[in-house]
């Protein structure tokens, strides 16, 4: 709940007054926003993640073997990093908070926004002189400072069109000039907050610069539109379609007049403005995984009873690393519970539950259909046993 944020996570404002002045609107320097912060990882761990299968991972090195600013991706192996020079290369690890606990933690801090917003925690580790380049990303991003120390440099608000580098396989900006008091090294515990479309250049300072960046994703106009229409499509009769009963005699025949396009233009904003259905194609969308395959439905059915015995048991069910829950009140009173792209109907009591952090446990029963909605999010993989009982 945001009347939980501490004070120091947001350099003394409330979250009410950060989201006001900063949030997609103004960076912020945040000096010991995590006091005494200890990173829940090392570089060892991270190169170690970087060389497992399925977990995206790239490296930038500023004089590679193949050109400047060379790009590859993991997985990677000993001999990559056995081959990398002293200095002046990048190692990046996605949606590490999917992988390390301790990572996913992190996010408890970050609750005074919506968690349908967030996209993940990406991980840096970088020895001295490494950086990805002077670039803008679309993105919020808090810079939390885990290791090491961190030169940020900003250079302001560019427009869309800023030009960049040719030729190479990342988004550098071909210039980038520093603001005046836009200059700082990080230390660990410190944070560093972007909003979308702002100028920054990161370059590590010490032996164990390891940066997290907890991002934020917003759907573009682009991709909102066309996925709507797509969801919304699907539902439509053939029926439904351009009319002009009652039209007069066309003038010219070979003309697109004003009304016929008053009328197609009825026939668009009319279907497509449908506040329940934006609504149900909105929690869906917001909930879908950031990566599908990581979900892992079961094979066969679970039987309700089986798992309301396990829990009456003292088993605990975990939300699944990665799966992403939400909820909203429908008109009737009752709720959509999202999770991971689907939604579904239950009590509002239920779907609040299961979408926030309460432990799922026999107290979930207290809600009639939780048989029910636990069995069909088990199926789907969105629920699991913890983490450590799947290693087993
Ligand atoms: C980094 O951690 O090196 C780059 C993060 C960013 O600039 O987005
Ligand atoms: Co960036």
């Amino acid at each position: 709940m945001s009347t939980d944020t501490p004070r120091q996570l947001l350099g003394g404002l409330s979250a009410a007054d950060f989201l006001r002045e900063h949030w997609q609107r103004q960076p912020l320097l945040i000096r010991g926003a995590f006091p005494d912060f200890e990173s829940p990882l090392s570089p060892d761990e991270l190169a170690g993640l970087a060389c497992e299968d399925n977990v995206e991972a790239r490296l930038v090195e500023e004089r590679g073997p193949e050109g400047p600013w060379q790009v590859s991706h993991g997985p990677f192996d000993e001999a990559t990093f056995a081959r990398l020079p002293e200095r002046d290369w990048t190692l990046l690890v996605q949606a590490v908070d999917h992988y390390v606990p301790e990572v996913a933690a992190l996010l408890e801090a970050f609750t005074f926004l919506p968690r349908w917003r967030l996209d993940d925690i990406m991980v840096s580790y970088a020895p001295p002189g490494g950086s990805v380049g002077p670039h803008v990303d679309q993105y919020d991003v808090f810079l939390l400072q885990a290791s090491g120390r961190r030169r940020w440099q900003l250079g302001g608000k560019v427009p869309d069109d800023a030009p960049i580098l040719a030729g190479i396989d990342l988004r550098i900006l071909e210039t980038f000039e520093v603001e005046a008091g836009q200059d700082w090294t990080l230390e660990p515990g410190d944070m560093l907050y972007l909003p979308p479309g702002w100028a920054h250049h990161g370059v590590s300072q010490s032996e164990d610069c390891m940066t997290f960046s907890v991002g934020f994703r917003a759907p573009s106009a682009d991709e909102a539109v066309t996925s709507f229409a797509d969801y919304i499509g699907e539902q439509l009769p053939p029926s439904r379609r351009y009319a002009d009963a009652g039209m007069v005699p066309p003038d010219d025949p070979a003309e697109l007049d004003d009304a016929a396009l008053a009328r197609m233009r009825a026939l668009i904003l009319e279907t497509l403005d449908d506040p329940a259905q934006l609504a149900q194609w909105f929690g869906r969308v917001m909930t879908q995984p950031k990566y599908v395959d990581q979900l892992v439905p079961t094979e066969t059915p679970t039987d309700p009873e089986a798992l309301v015995a396990a829990l009456q048991e003292g088993e605990v069910l975990e939300r699944s690393p990665g799966s992403r829950f939400a909820w909203r009140l429908r008109e009737d009173g009752q709720a959509t519970l999202f999770a991971d792209g689907d939604g579904m109907e239950c009590s509002p009591g239920l779907a609040r539950a299961l979408a926030g952090p309460q432990p799922i446990d026999v107290d979930m029963l207290i809600h009639h259909e939780a048989p029910a909605i636990l069995a069909r999010l088990f199926d789907a993989g969105s629920l699991g046993w913890p983490w450590d009982d799947e290693e087993e």
